[in-house]
């Protein structure tokens, strides 16, 4: 009955796509996709993004929510004691069964033949990093197998662990009844890059925890590992520091109710940890800093109009030694808040005008014999500012205007390519690791930009390791972000305008080199989109179709 039901609307459907088909708004793209649509409405269980290595085998096993359970297997080195893992345990086993009751320990549990009663978790290294931060090195590979009774989670490390979690979350699928089933599976995996990662910028608009959280959920959904937290910007500065509070104070839009406060940063490094997720702020300077200007004074170039202040300011002053104390005492604090070993410096879009109307500005050109080269006092600048960094923190990233500048760099910098056309990113991908710098792409992932119809297949078609270069080239991209640029962003349509967009970038970024096929894409991105909507993500729709569990709104 209910089958037949879910053919009359499927056919209705159809009818519906041949009638909007006439209509001349729908692009090729579209119409390719359309082929497929049917079967992807239809198909569950579909992986995203696409594991190393997959064996699904016809044979189908039903799990419930009396008698499964997830449990460290008895070999594991990370036991019970693991609260990442036990906590990742509670969050899937909700994934798998909505708000299903779980099994009470005790209580003796029902098992029928053929059942699922178990997924056992295998940390197999000495050191599960359970109580650590994940980082550009750490391990996230896993093995699955799934097979009756139980299935089996192996990883070296919790990384891993956390991965194999969402993918057997993936792998479960309801029958037209609404019975859970799983296919034996065996699953072998790792990702392809080791730097996956989301802008959001939380400065042109404020960003309440809640939404940055969210996205950081729906990351692990997706296996991304690098929350960009791109915190302050010429529009406002919502971090608030212990050592400078008047910068939040006098620079942000509100100082109490649109900044970040300690707390709210710890629960955000926290959150990002126990889902494998690492924070990395990004602090640009010496452009983009007109908010850091209201609460520290003397910090930015005061331009001039004529042989008079004009009143507005410009970047940075590189000029004074007042600025590099600053610096100094900024970044101590930025090393002790955020754990990960990285931080992103900017360094993009300086604007010279400002430098070039200041009097004591030219003086300092002439003395340091720059002549009329605004780069080299950006590049005095940032030279300072990495060497002072460079006693506080491990590694920096840096956008490309740096690189292209010709700052002296430390040979483990990391360059954020951003700007260009294909033929731009891909010839400045090639210069950046022709210098034997390690990059990482974002040009093809701006995902604030957006356009009628399915631009996520440009997205997933773009590659960072397509340029032209020799093997020891293309083994200094350690993988891309995608940036979410907030003009034009907040609460209100952040998470739709980023997903499922970001889904293709986290499948370029997570499977094999090989993974291309647009119309295998389709059907499975379909399908964890409907997954994400399932878990209460409001991510937009690819294109005509329904899901079996609708957004209900909030
Ligand atoms: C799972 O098993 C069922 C039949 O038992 C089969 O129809 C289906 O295609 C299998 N799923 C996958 C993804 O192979």
């Amino acid at each position: 009955m209910l089958a037949s039901l879910k053919l009359i609307l499927l056919l209705l459907l159809a009818l519906g796509f041949a009638q909007a088909l006439q209509h001349n708004y729908i692009d090729e793209a579209d119409e390719v996709a359309d082929a497929e649509l049917l079967v992807a409405a239809a198909n569950s269980g579909a992986l995203w993004p696409l594991p190393q290595k997959v064996k699904i085998s016809d044979v189908s096993i039903k799990l419930n929510s009396f008698s499964f359970q997830i449990t460290d297997a008895k070999e594991s080195t990370a036991g019970q004691s693991c609260s990442l893992l036990q906590d990742a345990y509670r969050r899937y086993f909700e994934y798998v069964f909505g708000n299903a009751k779980r099994h009470e320990p005790g209580k003796s549990r029902r098992t029928g033949p053929s059942e699922l009663t178990e997924l056992q978790v295998w940390i197999t290294s000495p050191d599960s990093e359970c109580d650590g931060y994940p980082s550009v090195t750490s391990d996230e590979s896993y093995e699955l197998m799934v097979d009756q009774p139980y299935a089996v989670l192996k990883a070296p490390k919790v990384w891993g662990a956390l991965h194999g979690l969402e993918t057997f979350s993936q792998l479960v699928y309801e029958d037209e009844y609404g019975a859970k089933s799983i296919n034996s599976t065996t699953i072998s995996d790792f990702p392809r890059f080791a730097h996956r990662g989301i802008l959001l910028d939380s400065s042109r608009h404020f960003l309440p925890i809640k939404v940055i959280l969210a996205n950081l959920e729906t990351m692990a959904m997706n296996k991304f590992n690098v929350f960009h937290w791109h915190i302050v910007d010429d529009p406002s500065f919502p971090y608030l520091s212990r050592t400078f509070p008047q910068l939040s104070q006098q620079g942000a839009y509100h100082p109490y109710t649109h900044v970040y406060t300690p707390a709210d940063v710890k629960m955000v490094i926290e959150f990002g940890r126990l889902r494998g997720i690492r924070v990395i702020p990004e602090f640009d300077t010496p452009g983009h800093t007109q908010s850091w200007g209201k609460g520290q004074t003397d910090l930015l170039t005061p331009c001039y109009s004529g042989s008079k202040p004009s009143g507005t300011f410009g970047p940075v002053n590189p000029i004074l030694s007042t600025t590099y104390e600053f610096m100094s005492q900024f970044f101590k604090e930025i090393s002790t808040v955020f754990p990960d070993a990285y931080i992103h410096l900017g360094g993009d879009e300086v604007d010279f005008s400002c430098w070039k109307s200041n009097p004591d500005i030219q003086k300092f050109m002439d003395q340091q014999g720059f002549g009329q080269d605004y780069k080299k006092l950006e590049s005095f600048y940032i030279q300072k500012l990495l060497d002072i960094v460079a006693t506080t923190q491990k590694g920096y990233m840096i956008w490309q205007e740096v690189f292209d500048n010709g700052v002296t760099l430390k040979p483990d910098t990391l360059i954020h390519v951003w700007k260009g056309n294909k033929e731009k990113y891909q010839s400045e991908m090639a210069n950046v690791t022709s210098s034997g710098f390690q990059t990482l792409l974002s040009s093809p992932w701006y995902l604030n930009r957006i356009s009628y119809g399915q631009d996520w297949q440009g997205h997933y078609k773009a590659d960072p390791q397509d340029f032209k270069g020799t093997e020891a080239q293309k083994k200094l991209v350690i993988g891309g972000e995608a940036c979410l640029w907030g003009e034009y962003v907040d609460a209100t349509n952040l998470t739709p305008r980023l997903w499922p967009r970001a889904s293709a970038v986290a499948e370029r970024l997570w499977s094999a080199v090989d993974v291309t096929d647009i119309t295998d894409a389709f059907n499975r991105l379909s399908v964890h989109r409907c997954r994400m909507v399932e878990r209460g993500i409001p991510a937009e729709p690819l294109f005509s179709s329904y899901c079996p569990h609708e957004y209900k709104g909030v």
